[in-house]
């Protein structure tokens, strides 16, 4: 089968990754989507199980580390687009093992955009359209450079392939994190009316707890040994832009919750424990504050910036959903208690404050306006309907929930929070 386009998403086995990959090969039966994806403990084959057989995916088991083995894959498949989301994502385990970390986002990103380089510098940034092109779309194909792709063809909804000449362009889009930024105070910790308001944005509860917003101006003034890892990784990519000419975008997102996270991340770790009636382990005094975005809004927003951003640009993703740690746990319980037919509340007592994360970040609340300015994405989800289909689908596939918290997930729990 001939293919409009053909794209690598690494992570495409993780949590975004899997709804990122899921959403592309549904959406575009026309582009070949190619998993790469090493299969760490987060990665979960599982997680897309209605897509596997689709003809228009590919799953590859890689190392993004693998200089030559991704290069060569490109190479046969022609590959004119890289979606890059494997990484260590978790702040603790990054606080036990920085190795790890700096192994896979930095020199896994570097090798990756190495790769990149090597295979489309010689084409001048754009495939020529060849035999995985169809006739109808090689006429109208063309090199889009430090322009959007939708100048180009009008739109997004059709082939998203690009107007002009006979080449396609290509695109390493680079998925980040809003804890680059480092952390915000926290001016008012009773909460203000925030400036800014989103679908995502909580319809009972929608506060700031700061004047301040990460911006894409702002200085990076990471913390953690991940977020440092993070840090370094944009900067690779921006370096590869700016000295090679490499067609790089970069998105920092704030915190994703849905289905398929893995449950070492508090919204399906409490989930899981209220479950089993076990302690729910608030880290201080529970007043950190985050921005919460459904996954799926964040991979439909993917989807626009990989399509129709622009060139070198960086994108804040997030939809004005700020919550202290303690006020979302409480929502969680009182969910997860009516759903489980308990009744609403009554798992409170499992609220256990434990020692602190080290270099905790207060404070995360991202300022989308330049995306939904630019490019028109609005999340689709308020943060209520959300989190009730959130705990839904956990207790709908309780089975997931105990295939991947058997075996080692046992022992991390132990290191982790065993006497905290
Ligand atoms: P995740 O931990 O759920 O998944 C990571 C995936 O990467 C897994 O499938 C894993 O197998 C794979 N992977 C890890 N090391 C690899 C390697 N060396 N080679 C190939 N594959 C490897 O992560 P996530 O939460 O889905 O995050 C995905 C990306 O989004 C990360 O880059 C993260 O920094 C970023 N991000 C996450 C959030 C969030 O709230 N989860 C928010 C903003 C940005
Ligand atoms: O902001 C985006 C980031 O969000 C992503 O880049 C990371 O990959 C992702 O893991 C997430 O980082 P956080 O550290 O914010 O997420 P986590 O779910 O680990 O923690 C959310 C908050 O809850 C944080 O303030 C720490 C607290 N927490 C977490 C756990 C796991 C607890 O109080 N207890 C816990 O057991």
């Amino acid at each position: 089968m001939n293919f409009e386009r053909t794209l690598i998403i690494t992570g495409g086995a993780g949590f975004i990754g899997s709804h990122v990959v899921r959403l592309f090969v549904n959406k575009y039966p026309n582009y070949k989507i190619i998993n790469l994806d090493k299969l760490t403990y987060a990665g979960n084959l599982a997680n897309l199980k209605d897509i596997e057989n689709k003809p228009n995916y590919r799953f590859v088991k890689m190392d993004i580390c693998n200089f030559e083995g991704v290069l060569k894959l490109m190479q046969e498949e022609r590959v004119d687009g890289i979606i890059h989301l494997a990484a260590e994502s978790h702040v603790d385990r990054s606080i036990k093992d920085p190795f790890t970390f700096a192994q896979t986002n930095v020199m896994g990103t570097l090798s990756l955009l190495q790769a990149a380089k090597a295979y489309w510098e010689p084409f001048g940034w754009a495939l020529p359209a060849g035999d995985a092109v169809p006739p109808a779309t090689r006429a109208t194909l063309g090199t889009v450079r430090g322009g959007t792709m939708s100048e180009a063809n009008g739109g997004v909804e059709r082939s998203e392939t690009v107007a002009r000449g006979s080449s396609i362009p290509c695109r390493f889009y680079h998925i980040s994190t809003d804890e680059v930024y480092g952390a915000l105070e926290m001016t008012h910790p009773e909460g203000i009316d925030p400036p800014f308001t989103t679908k995502a944005s909580s319809g009972k509860h929608h506060l700031a707890y700061g004047e301040k917003f990460f911006t894409e101006e702002l200085k990076y003034q990471p913390h953690s040994p991940y977020s440092a890892a993070k840090a370094s990784s944009d900067h690779f990519v921006r370096a590869f832009h700016d000295t090679f000419g490499l067609p790089t975008i970069v998105t920092n997102c704030s915190n994703n919750y849905g289905p398929y996270q893995f449950p070492e991340k508090l919204i399906p770790l409490f989930i899981n424990n209220i479950r089993h009636r076990k302690p729910l382990p608030v880290y201080g005094k529970g007043e950190n504050v985050r921005d919460w975005l459904y996954v799926e809004d964040h991979a439909r927003a993917i989807d626009v910036i990989f399509h129709r951003g622009k060139i070198a640009e960086t994108y804040n993703i997030g939809g004005f959903n700020e919550w202290k740690n303690i006020d979302i746990i409480k929502v969680l319980i009182n969910t997860t208690d009516r759903l489980l037919g308990r009744k609403e509340g009554e798992d409170m007592d499992l609220i256990t404050y434990v020692t602190d994360r080290a270099g905790h970040d207060l404070r995360y609340a991202i300022d989308s306006s330049k995306l939904q300015k630019e490019l028109g994405w609005e999340p689709s989800l308020q943060f209520e309907e959300g989190i009730e289909k959130t705990v839904r689908w956990y207790l709908d596939n309780q089975a997931w929930l105990d295939n991947v918290t058997s075996g080692d997930y046992q022992k991390y729990y132990e290191n982790m929070y065993a006497g905290r």
